[in-house]
């Protein structure tokens, strides 16, 4: 039999600390990417082992703030990978269109940016006023800066060509202002988009979704989590739903797979069947 190797075993013990004592659960995220993260937290910290972060981390809720963001990737832009704004815009929302109202749930939302492009595209095309978005995040930090959805300024350009290439109609510009150095989104765009706390791992669904993005989220977790999200996500949907997924993500490993024809399968977006 392979001797687990002592590292594997000290990482699943500070992970079932974490979940004792916080009640977040990263025992299912793909263990790769979690181990790189946590022995560079664990050097950047003066600890020599994961073993020795334990006991600080479970007399020191500040330390555990520290070691969140190990878990929790927040990179994201407006407009993110354009062509799926486009075939949004192309694909589904004449589908949207027959319906005369709208639910949207952006899940793994990180600082809103999502939400936002996802709010103008629904502007743009007469449809924000008869939608409600649900964006969430498990990382209550990350949320507080969706609400605010100010940007550093430097974004501005980048944003802007992703907003074109994704086939916006008029200038990004026209939907925010600036505010000490920073882009801020209009307050309008605010109003039918609720930001909440949820966790994919370990809270429930979301009811009757007439289209769910959960884009670049998947790819930190195990396969089994990635089978639960994407079940969650089947089970959120109503009857036809859209489903968009990031562009290195897939229904695979889950028997969800069996629920959803494919709409676009460079794109991952897919159409509930029933
Ligand atoms: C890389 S960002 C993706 C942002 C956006 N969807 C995009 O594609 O640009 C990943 C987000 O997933 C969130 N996340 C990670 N694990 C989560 C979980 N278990 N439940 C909810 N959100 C989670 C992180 O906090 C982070 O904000």
């Amino acid at each position: 039999m392979n001797e687990p190797h002592l590292e594997d075993i000290e990482i699943d013990l500070l992970l079932e600390a974490i979940h004792l004592r916080y009640g977040y659960d990263f025992r299912g995220y793909a263990r790769v990417s979690v181990g790189r993260r946590i022995r560079r937290f664990c050097s950047r910290s003066g600890c020599e082992t994961p073993a020795d972060m334990i006991p600080r981390l479970l007399h020191d809720p500040l330390f555990f703030a520290r070691i969140l963001p190990c878990f929790s990737v927040n990179v994201s832009e407006m407009f993110r990978d354009p062509p799926v704004f486009r075939a949004i815009r192309e694909l589904v929302v004449p589908v949207l269109r027959t319906y005369p109202s709208l639910k949207i749930w952006v899940a793994g939302c990180a600082g809103g940016e999502e939400a936002y492009s996802l709010a103008i595209l629904l502007r743009e095309e007469g449809l924000y006023e008869r939608t409600t978005l649900f964006a969430t995040d498990f990382n209550a930090e990350v949320l507080e800066r969706a609400e605010k959805g100010s940007y550093s300024l430097g974004s501005a350009e980048a944003f802007a060509t992703n907003y074109q290439q994704a086939g916006g109609k008029g200038s990004l510009s026209d939907y925010y202002h600036m505010e000490h150095r920073a882009l801020v989104m209009d307050r309008s765009l605010r109003e039918n988009i609720t930001f909440a706390n949820h966790n994919l791992v370990t809270d429930g669904a979301f009811g009757e979704m007439q289209m769910i993005l959960c884009r670049n989220v998947l790819i930190y977790f195990g396969r089994q989590l990635q089978s639960r999200a994407l079940e969650l996500f089947s089970e959120s949907l109503a009857r036809r739903g859209f489903l968009c997924l990031g562009l290195s993500e897939s229904l695979a490993f889950s028997i969800a797979q069996e629920d959803f024809s494919t709409l676009d399968a460079r794109l991952q977006i897919f159409q509930r069947n029933r």
